[in-house]
């Protein structure tokens, strides 16, 4: 074992598989005592078991670590209160938690249904919410603590998954807000956008290239959490994982901006806009023909 995380107690919500699995294994392994919860779900977020989160619970003792199984679910205020309550009642503290539970339901715009849109949004945005309003509650006590969400590069749009895609801003969002919230707490927030090879991503159209293992994301996020991050003041950043590479996304800002003296009218938005403030190019418009040839051709990379 390491000591990166020596004496931590660390929270991983989705923590029986893929990321989420290896995010709670490294952390084991560099001494923190873990929760790992899981609710044991297909990608599409039904028929929930409990034995997924047990079972890396054992693989983190068989390895010498410490590690406990919460199978609630963290789209509910009383699952994500759980994960914290049961970090804090074994093990006295909770200094991080990792928001890495998510589900796909995947549907064109115009056909997407409520059943569709609902649950993503309660898993991956209200499900990092629950656990941050919790874990940031004990955290301000404490003086101290880490809260990582999990975003996606499809925050930036997505042609058939506009639920994840909104959930996945909204998050970004919510790690900014914590991390201005919570600043003279003592307390850090910050967003991780992973490229990995697991069950979702197996369905997800994908260049092989770019593609990275679920343990390059748990390097990035054992430093996250670790005191090296904290001295170096990180807290309100987005960053991009995808094997060999870690990148950060630029913060939001107006670009360019124009004033009317006299107020303005539709008439003089349209003389000025075009020409004095113009338009920020979207850049996976221009990659759209791209991606829908990657999915014609099936360049899928393969599950693990
Ligand atoms: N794999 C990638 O390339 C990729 C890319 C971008 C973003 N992400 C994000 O990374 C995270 C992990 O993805 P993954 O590829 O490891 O997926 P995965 O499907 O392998 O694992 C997700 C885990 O979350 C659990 N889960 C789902 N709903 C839950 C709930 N309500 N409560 C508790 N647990 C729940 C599932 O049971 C599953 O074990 C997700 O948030 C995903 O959106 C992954």
């Amino acid at each position: 074992m390491g000591n990166f995380l020596a004496g931590k107690v660390i929270a991983v919500t989705g923590a029986g598989r893929g990321i989420g699995r290896a995010v709670a294994l490294a952390a084991a392994r560099e001494g923190a005592r873990v929760v790992v919860n899981d609710y044991g779900v297909a990608t599409d977020g039904t028929a929930p078991s409990s034995e997924v989160a047990e079972a890396v619970v054992k693989e983190i003792e068989a390895a010498g670590g410490e590690a406990v199984a919460v199978a609630d679910d963290i789209s509910t205020m009383a699952g994500g209160q759980r994960v914290v309550d049961t970090a804090v009642g074994a093990y006295g503290r909770l200094d991080g938690v990792v928001c890495v539970a998510g589900i796909l339901r995947e549907r064109m715009l115009f056909n997407m249904t409520e059943e569709e849109w609902d649950p993503v949004i309660a898993t991956h945005l209200k499900g990092t919410f629950t656990v941050f309003r919790a874990a940031a509650a004990v955290m301000r006590r404490q003086r101290s603590g880490t809260l990582i969400g999990f975003t996606s590069g499809n925050h930036q749009g997505s042609v058939s998954q506009a639920n994840y895609s909104a959930a996945k801003g909204g998050i970004i969002s919510l790690v900014r807000s914590a991390a201005l919230g919570l600043h003279k707490y003592g307390v850090t927030a910050n967003a991780v956008a992973p490229v990995a090879r697991t069950r979702m991503s197996a369905n997800v159209p994908m260049e092989l290239a770019g593609m990275g293992s679920a343990e390059d994301v748990a390097a990035l996020v054992v430093y996250l959490l670790s005191d090296r991050a904290a001295e170096e003041g990180i807290t309100g950043q987005v960053y991009s994982v995808a094997g060999a590479k870690i990148a950060v996304w630029a913060q939001p800002c107006e670009l360019r901006s124009a004033y009317a003296s006299g107020g303005w009218t539709p008439e003089t938005i349209a003389e000025f806009l075009p020409r004095a403030v113009g338009v920020d190019p979207m850049p996976m418009l221009s990659r759209l023909s791209e991606m829908e040839e990657a999915a014609r051709s099936g360049a899928r990379p393969n599950a693990r």
